[in-house]
């Protein structure tokens, strides 16, 4: 038996964390059900209904049912019978009442095709969600979201870039230190994407990458005129590897050389190059998390990200990738780096930071500062 919030569930738990186990259940991912009972809990109205296409255990949907008041129904499935028959005595174990739940075993994207008016749909499954997009920006409402992790961070962030560019129809950049950044980037992009191309606007109001995945959550909008302005936020990257110049641009803007130091730039994309949260949304998501019962690696990145959310700015700067580029011997404590940079943490890296000022004031403090601080000669 495990607790997880508010409730219990029978599964077993072997050493290893593996897609062979008979009822999938990864501890590590409670940081993922939070966020999502998070999410959920602070959407306007009542009698929510949620849809858990791929929901081994049931932990997720009957954390829902049993956290978020503004649940009334959890649609469950999952392909894996042994996963719906443990599902059920899940149910009974927690006494949940059984007309709040919907229960289907069927592939995920047939099911998705044929479901409509879900205000909130939940995708999680093992590594790419990429054979479940297309199906599941149908049965989401207007005002509805969508949420989708992948595991497939690797092929996101770069390491693949072949099978990024086949799975995702987008170049990563491993070159650069927010390559996870860039990773979530180009998911938002390929939702974005797949919704539009059916007169959807997807609109991303929540991200975030945390141990081995990524997060995203997109509000739906309906209409070709919406679309068409959501669509105006893909673009690429410009990125410099040795002065960390970054732009995001339109595709008629790529430049090819860097305006700062005449190297020539690497390039990303295509990608979403518009804001990761919705402020206003994740203040009411902090204001309201009293009701979920929260892991504490949960509240840490909410921290993090209500203040990193504060600063549009694409990409972030990272202390090793600072002090490699300029050559600087001694850096200060990252509090002071903060501070000169006017920047806040970001909670993709503990070493990351988030900054509106632009690249030649960067490189401007870097020089007066921190080089100068260091005992560097910067007038040669
Ligand atoms: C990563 S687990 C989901 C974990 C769950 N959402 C949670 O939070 O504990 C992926 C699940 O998707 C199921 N699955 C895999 N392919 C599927 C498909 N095509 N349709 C429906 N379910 C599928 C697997 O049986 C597995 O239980
Ligand atoms: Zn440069």
């Amino acid at each position: 038996m495990i607790r997880e919030g508010k409730a219990i569930i029978s599964v077993e738990t072997p050493e290893v964390v593996s897609s062979d186990m008979p009822v999938f259940y990864n501890p590590v991912m409670v940081v993922n059900r939070d966020i999502s009972l998070l999410i959920v809990n602070a959407m306007e109205g009542k009698d929510l209904v949620v849809c858990d296409p791929m929901g081994a255990s049931g932990v997720r949907a009957l954390r829902f049912l049993l956290e978020v008041p503004g649940v009334s129904k959890v649609i469950y499935n999952d392909i894996n019978q042994k996963a719906v028959e443990n599902f059920k005595e899940n149910l009974r174990l927690n006494q949940v009442d059984q007309s709040r739940v919907e229960i289907y075993s069927e592939d995920a994207t047939l099911l998705l095709r044929r479901l409509r008016n879900c205000d909130y749909v939940d995708i999680d499954p093992y590594g790419s969600p990429i054979p479940f997009l297309d199906s599941a920006i149908f049965p989401v409402k207007r005002g509805g979201i969508l949420s989708v992790t992948a595991t497939d961070t690797s092929v996101l962030s770069g390491t693949y870039p072949n099978t990024c560019i086949r799975r995702y129809a987008s170049k990563p950049l491993l070159e650069c230190e927010f390559y996870h950044e860039v990773g979530i980037r180009i998911l938002i992009k390929k939702v974005v994407e797949e919704g539009a191309k059916h007169d959807y606007a997807f609109r991303p109001i929540f991200s975030y990458s945390y141990k081995h995945h990524f997060k995203v959550f997109l509000v739906k909008d309906i209409g070709a005129k919406r679309a068409d302005q959501v669509v105006k936020n893909i673009g690429y990257l410009i990125y410099c590897d040795r002065c960390l110049y970054r732009e995001s641009v339109s595709l008629d803007d790529i430049k090819s050389s860097c305006p700062f130091c005449g190297n020539r730039l690497l390039v990303a994309g295509p990608l979403w190059i518009g804001e990761l949260w919705d402020e206003e949304f994740l203040q009411k998501v902090w204001f309201l998390r009293g009701n979920v019962e929260l892991s504490q690696d949960t509240v840490k990145v909410l921290r993090t990200i209500k203040e990193e959310c504060q600063i549009k700015s694409v990409g972030f700067y990272t202390l090793s990738a600072l002090a490699k580029a300029f050559k600087i011997p001694n850096l200060p404590p990252k509090h002071k780096i903060l501070r000169l940079f006017e920047a806040r943490q970001t909670h993709f890296t503990p070493e990351g930071f988030r900054t509106s000022i632009n690249h030649q004031e960067l490189l401007r403090r870097v020089k007066d500062v921190l080089l100068r601080n260091s005992g560097v000669n910067t007038q040669a």
